[in-house]
């Protein structure tokens, strides 16, 4: 069975400016092209702009969130179809964000996976534990009840999914998890995927949490870890860029990882 190809994904989460980003973009495809897949995840108002500066680059794109709903009375939100026309190869469901700040459930980030593949996106789904259900043991538990939600609703369909482990302790904080302690629950996800479709071994399951230039190649070499979800290094071209990289060494064989 041949490898599965890296994939890294930028989450600005609400950062940038049209110039900013024109800026950055600009440095990242001239840092290109890259052996692994690589997207970025913008704010909604800027995928025009994020389109026009990637198109043709090998790039994807991609927003941070949709609605559980195809269309309707929802004021505010923005359906999983109208990423869909801008473009999107990725959508983020379930980031601890979200889940924290918009008290999004297990099922209601379940029902934004299944829109966002009906509209041919390719959901990344976040799962993740506190430092507190670290602490108490409950890491796996934790992990495996918010995708096994994911599975019950999408059945083998899961398979199309990319999920991204981002414990909360790790976010934002310089606190990465380390790359055994990342693989450990990496291998409990594909282990549960395994269970649900009979393609888990082709899935890509990436890190997410404080992913820097220093770290990546690290993180990368773990068997179970097949790229990266980067938030703060996402908006620095050269970092970003170097993470890239690091996943392209991976691509390509030379860091003696077997992928198979
Ligand atoms: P940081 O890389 O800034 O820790 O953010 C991780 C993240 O939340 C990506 O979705």
């Amino acid at each position: 069975m041949g490898g599965r190809l890296p994939l890294v994904v930028g989450n600005w989460k609400m950062n940038g400016t049209r110039v900013t980003n024109v800026e950055l973009l600009a440095a990242l495809r001239a840092a290109g092209p890259f052996d692994a897949e690589v997207s970025v995840c913008c704010p909604f108002p800027y995928l025009t702009d994020v389109a026009l500066s990637l198109q043709g680059s090998g790039i994807g794109w991609g927003a941070q969130d949709c609605s559980q709903h195809e269309l309707g009375a929802y004021t505010g939100e923005v359906a999983a179809a109208m990423l869909a026309e801008f473009g999107c190869r990725h959508v983020i469901v379930g980031h601890s964000e979200r889940r924290l700040h918009h008290a999004e459930s297990d099922t209601l980030v379940a029902d934004k996976a299944r829109l966002a593949l009906a509209h041919g996106l390719t959901p990344i789904v976040c799962v993740g534990e506190t430092r507190a259900e670290r602490d108490g043991g409950s890491t796996e538990a934790v992990v495996k009840r918010q995708l096994s939600a994911v599975i019950h609703t999408l059945g083998h369909c899961v398979s199309q999914i990319v999920v991204a482990y981002e414990p909360i302790w790790a976010i934002g904080t310089g606190l990465t998890a380390t790359p055994s302690q990342a693989q450990a629950v990496h291998s409990v996800l594909r282990g549960q995927l395994a269970a649900a479709s009979t393609r888990a071994s082709e899935m890509r399951l990436l890190y997410g949490g404080s992913v820097n230039a220093g770290n990546a190649q690290e993180l990368f070499a773990q068997p179970d870890i097949d790229g990266a979800l980067v938030g703060g290094a996402s908006l620095r071209a050269a970092d970003f860029s170097a993470i890239c990289r690091a996943a392209s060494h991976v691509a390509l064989g030379s860091t003696g990882k077997s992928r198979t």
